[in-house]
C-alpha cells in the first residue's frame, strides 16, 4: 500500500511540476492584462464567471489522502496542506497550498513522499533578531522554495501573541509584543509574496494556546484585544499586506472565529479595510450561512470539518437566498484580487525549478546567528578561545543535528531526519533533527582542541569527563509541538545533567534549543547560557560561530522568561483537566498586559526580561530627543555607541509610558533599531512612534484616543534596563478605528450592506 501511495505521489509531483504557461490576455480575457490593477482584474474576472466557477474558488480540498475520505483531485500536490482547483477556461491557476511559516512542510499522511526542504529557525528565533530585513530574506527563501516546489499559497506566518509561555506553537510565532511581532511577521510576508506566493497570516485570532484550541472561548474585553493580539495582526497587515488571513479554531467571546461577524466583518474588513480573503483553519468551519455572511471567503480542506459547509451546501443557501449572490461574488473577487496582486496569474509555477539548497541554508543560518540570545556570560566565559585545549560537548544530539518543533509546520530537512525514531511517530511528531551538527561545527572552529562528545545519557560518565575538561558545553533541548502545550521545562533529565556538570566543572556553558521560555533551576551554577531556540537548517554552524565569537551575539528576547509558574497571569494552564471535547472559557483578565507588561504592572521580576540580550561588547545610549507630529506620531532620535573593544550589534529599544496612567502597563515597546557598530563607533538613529502605541482604544466610541498629558519615553537595551528617558507633554489626539491601510478603492463588505 505504502509503495503504491509512494508511486502515486511521485506521479502527482511530476505532473504538478509541469509548467503552466502564462495565459494570453485579449479582448476576450481582459483580466489577464497585467497593466490593469488587481481590483479591476478581479472585478472583470468575476463578471465572466459562472456561479459554479465561483463556488469552485471558495471550496478547498486537503492535499493528501485522509483515511475514510474521498481522495483529493488528482491535480493536488500529494502530501500538501491543500488544493483549490483553478478555472482553466479563464486562465486562473489552481491554488496549491503548503504549510507553513518556517519552510515548505509535508503532511504526515504521505510519509512516503516527504519533500526535503530548508527550515528557517523558529519564529521566535527570527523575532529575536529584531531585524525585519533578515525576516524578509527568510520569507523570500521559503517562498522561493514553495514556488519551486509547485506551490503558490503558503500558510504562514503566524502572529498570535505569546500570551501563554507554555503554548505549544509559540515557536511558530513572533513573541509577546504587538509591535515587534507584527513588524517581523510583516517582513516575512513581504519576503514570501516577493516570490509570487500568497502568504496566509494566521491564526486570526487569540489562538494563544493548544489546550482546547478547537473549542475554547478567549474571553477578553474589546479594548484589550485591540491593544494586544489584534494590534499585532493590524501591524502585520498594514506593513506586510498578506493576500490572505486564516481564521482560527477557537471562539472569541463565545463566537467561533471563522463565523465571527465582529472579527471578520467589523474589524478586519470594516475597520482595517483588509482587501484580501479569509480562509478557515483546517477544521475551523461550523456553518454555511453564518460563516458566509460574517466574511469567511474560503472553506479550507473541507474533510477536516464535521461536514462540508461550502460547495453544495453553499449552492443550496444561495438558491434559497439565505446567502445573497453578491456575497459569493465578493468571496470570489477577494480570492482573485489576491491572486492577481501577488502575481499567481502572471508568474505561474515553474517547471522543474531547481532549488539552491546551499544558498538557502546560508539564509537560514544567517537568521539564526542574529537570533541567538546570550543570556549569561559570567567571567566572560564566552567567546570560547580557539586555543581551548580540552573541550567536552554533551547532549542534545549535538553530534548529529539540531532539534525543530512539531506539527503542521514541520519541515523535513534536506538529507533526512538526523535522529529518526524519536517522539510520537504520528502527528504532531516525529521529533525532527535537522542535519547540522553543532559538534562538527565546533570542531571546525577549534581544530587544535581535543574535543570529546558524550550523549549525557550516562550522567556519571559525563560528570567524570567534565572534571578533566577545560570547558564544558552542554546542549539541552525542549520539543514543543502543535496540539499540545509545554511545561516550561527541558525534556527528560536534562536539568539533572546540567546541575551535575556545573557542579563538576565551573566552566560550563549551556546551549538551549527550546520552543520558548524554560525554567532554569541551575542558572546560578553555570557560567554561560545561550538561547538558540529551534536553530533551523545550518543552525549548528550558527551556534558554533557565536560560541567562538566569529559572530557577536545580538539576539534579544521577544518573550519574557518567567522565574516561576506562579508569577504568570494564569499559573495553571487554562483548560487543564478539562475533557478534550468540552468547551471552556479562558478569561483573559490580564487584558492587554501580555508578557513584560504583566510583569511590570505587577512589579514582578522575571528570570529574563523581554528585550534582554548580552553581547561580547557593551553599548551606551544617549541624546534622546523627541518631537510630536500633528498626525499623532512621535519622531524620536538618539545616539547608540559601542563602548567595547569588539564590533557588535545593539538592539536600541524605545519604550513609552503615560504618566497619568490609564494604560495596561507602565511601558510599551514604541520602536527600536538594530545597529551594527565597530568598536568605539557611535551612530545617531531616528525613528517614528506609531500613534496607536501612545493611545488607548475606546470601545464605546470605537476609536483610538490619546489624552492630553505628560508622557515619558525610555531608551536602552532591554525592557528592564532603560538608562535614558525624557518626558514630554502631548495634546489630545484621536483617530477612528478605521485605519488607513487600504491600497485599493474596492468598497468593504460593510459597504455592500
Ligand atoms: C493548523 C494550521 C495549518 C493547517 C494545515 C492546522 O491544523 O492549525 O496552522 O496551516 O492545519 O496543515
Amino acid at each position: 500500500m505504502s509503495t503504491l501511495r509512494g508511486s502515486l505521489a511521485a506521479l502527482v509531483l511530476l505532473l504538478g511540476s509541469l509548467a503552466t504557461p502564462v495565459p494570453a490576455a485579449g479582448a476576450a480575457r481582459p483580466w489577464l492584462d497585467a497593466r490593469l490593477s488587481p481590483d479591476e482584474r478581479a472585478v472583470l474576472a468575476v463578471k465572466a464567471m459562472t456561479e459554479k466557477e465561483k463556488l469552485t474558488l471558495v471550496f478547498g480540498y486537503f492535499g493528501s489522502v485522509m483515511a475514510g475520505q474521498d481522495p483529493p483531485p488528482s491535480a493536488a500536490r500529494m502530501g500538501s496542506a491543500g488544493y483549490v482547483p483553478g478555472i482553466a477556461r479563464l486562465g486562473i491557476p489552481p491554488q496549491w497550498i503548503t504549510d507553513a511559516g518556517l519552510g515548505v512542510g509535508t503532511q504526515r499522511e504521505s510519509s512516503d513522499a516527504y519533500r526535503e526542504r530548508t527550515a528557517l529557525p523558529s519564529g521566535l528565533a527570527t523575532a529575536a533578531t529584531w531585524d525585519p530585513a533578515l525576516a524578509q530574506s527568510g520569507g523570500a527563501m521559503i517562498g522561493g522554495e514553495a514556488h519551486a516546489s509547485g506551490f503558490n499559497v503558503m500558510l504562514g506566518p503566524g502572529v498570535d501573541l505569546v500570551r501563554e509561555p507554555r503554548g505549544g506553537r509559540d515557536f511558530e510565532y513572533a513573541g509577546e509584543d504587538p509591535l515587534l511581532a507584527g513588524t517581523i511577521a510583516a517582513a516575512e510576508i513581504r519576503g514570501i509574496q516577493s516570490r509570487h506566493v500568497i502568504a496566509v497570516l494566521k491564526h486570526f485570532a487569540l489562538n494563544d494556546q493548544e489546550t482546547g484550541r478547537m473549542v475554547f472561548s478567549a474571553d477578553i474585553a474589546e479594548a484589550a484585544a485591540r491593544q494586544s493580539d489584534l494590534l499585532a495582526f493590524e501591524f502585520a497587515i498594514e506593513q506586510g499586506r498578506p493576500g490572505a488571513m486564516m481564521c482560527s479554531y477557537n471562539r472569541i467571546n463565545g463566537a467561533y472565529a471563522c463565523q465571527s461577524h465582529w472579527l471578520l466583518a467589523d474589524v478586519l474588513d470594516g475597520d482595517w479595510g483588509f482587501p484580501g480573503y479569509v480562509m478557515s483553519d483546517w477544521g475551523g468551519v461550523h456553518s454555511t450561512v453564518e460563516s458566509a455572511l460574517a466574511g469567511l471567503d474560503q472553506e479550507s480542506a473541507y474533510v477536516f470539518d464535521s461536514e462540508p459547509y461550502y460547495g453544495p451546501p453553499l449552492a443550496a443557501a444561495l438558491a434559497k437566498e439565505r446567502v445573497p449572490l453578491r456575497s459569493l461574488d465578493e468571496m470570489a473577487r477577494r480570492i482573485l484580487r489576491s491572486m492577481f496582486a501577488v502575481g499567481l496569474v502572471d508568474h505561474p509555477i515553474e517547471a522543474d525549478a531547481q532549488i539552491d539548497f546551499g544558498a538557502d541554508r546560508r539564509v537560514a543560518a544567517a537568521d539564526e546567528e542574529q537570533g541567538i540570545v546570550l543570556l549569561k556570560n559570567a567571567g566572560a566565559i564566552l567567546p570560547l578561545a580557539r586555543t581551548v585545549r580540552r573541550l567536552l560537548v554533551v547532549g542534545g544530539h549535538a553530534d548529529r543535528g539540531v532539534i525543530s518543533g512539531g506539527g503542521s509546520s514541520t519541515v523535513f530537512p534536506v538529507g533526512g531526519n538526523a535522529v529518526p525514531g524519536v517522539g510520537p511517530q504520528g502527528f504532531p511528531g516525529p521529533v525532527v533533527y535537522l542535519p547540522s551538527a553543532p559538534l562538527a561545527a565546533v570542531m571546525g572552529q577549534a581544530p587544535q582542541a581535543r574535543i570529546r562528545y558524550l550523549s549525557g545519557d550516562d550522567i556519571a560518565q559525563a560528570v567524570k569527563a567534565a572534571r578533566g575538561a577545560d570547558r564544558v558545553v552542554v546542549f539541552a533541548t525542549q520539543w514543543t509541538a502543535e496540539s499540545v502545550d509545554a511545561r516550561l521545562e527541558l525534556d527528560g533529565d536534562q536539568n539533572k545533567l546540567i546541575t551535575a556538570l556545573a557542579a563538576a566543572n565551573p566552566h560550563t556553558v549551556v546551549v538551549l534549543e527550546t520552543g520558548g521560555p524554560v525554567l532554569m533551576p541551575w542558572l546560578g551554577k553555570v557560567a554561560g547560557v545561550l538561547e538558540a531556540w529551534y536553530p533551523g537548517s545550518g543552525g549548528g554552524e550558527a551556534i558554533a560561530r557565536v560560541l567562538f565569537g566569529t559572530v557577536d551575539p545580538s539576539g534579544h528576547l521577544p518573550v519574557s522568561f518567567p522565574a516561576s509558574r506562579e508569577e504568570l497571569p494564569h499559573p495553571v494552564l487554562p483548560g487543564s483537566g478539562v475533557a478534550a471535547d468540552r468547551s471552556f472559557a479562558i478569561h483573559y483578565d490580564e487584558g492587554a498586559a501580555v508578557g513584560y507588561k504583566w510583569y511590570q504592572r505587577k512589579g514582578l521580576t522575571p528570570q529574563f526580561a523581554f528585550g534582554y540580550g548580552l553581547s561580547y561588547t557593551r553599548f551606551g545610549y544617549s541624546g534622546l530627543t523627541t518631537r510630536a507630529a500633528p498626525d499623532g506620531r512621535l519622531r524620536v532620535s538618539f545616539t547608540v555607541s559601542n563602548l567595547g573593544r569588539r564590533g557588535g550589534a545593539a538592539v536600541a529599544q524605545v519604550y513609552a509610558g503615560s504618566e497619568s496612567g490609564g494604560w495596561e502597563a507602565p511601558r510599551r515597546l514604541a520602536g527600536w533599531r538594530k545597529v551594527d557598530l565597530a568598536a568605539g563607533a557611535s551612530t545617531r538613529v531616528s525613528l517614528e512612534v506609531d500613534p496607536r502605541l501612545l493611545a488607548v482604544f475606546d470601545a464605546a466610541a470605537q476609536r483610538w484616543q490619546r489624552a492630553a498629558g505628560t508622557y515619558r519615553l525610555w531608551l536602552g537595551g532591554s525592557s528592564a534596563e532603560l538608562p535614558v528617558s525624557v518626558s514630554l507633554h502631548l495634546p489630545a489626539w484621536q483617530h477612528a478605528a478605521h485605519w488607513p491601510i487600504r491600497d485599493t478603492n474596492t468598497p468593504t463588505r460593510l459597504a455592500h450592506r
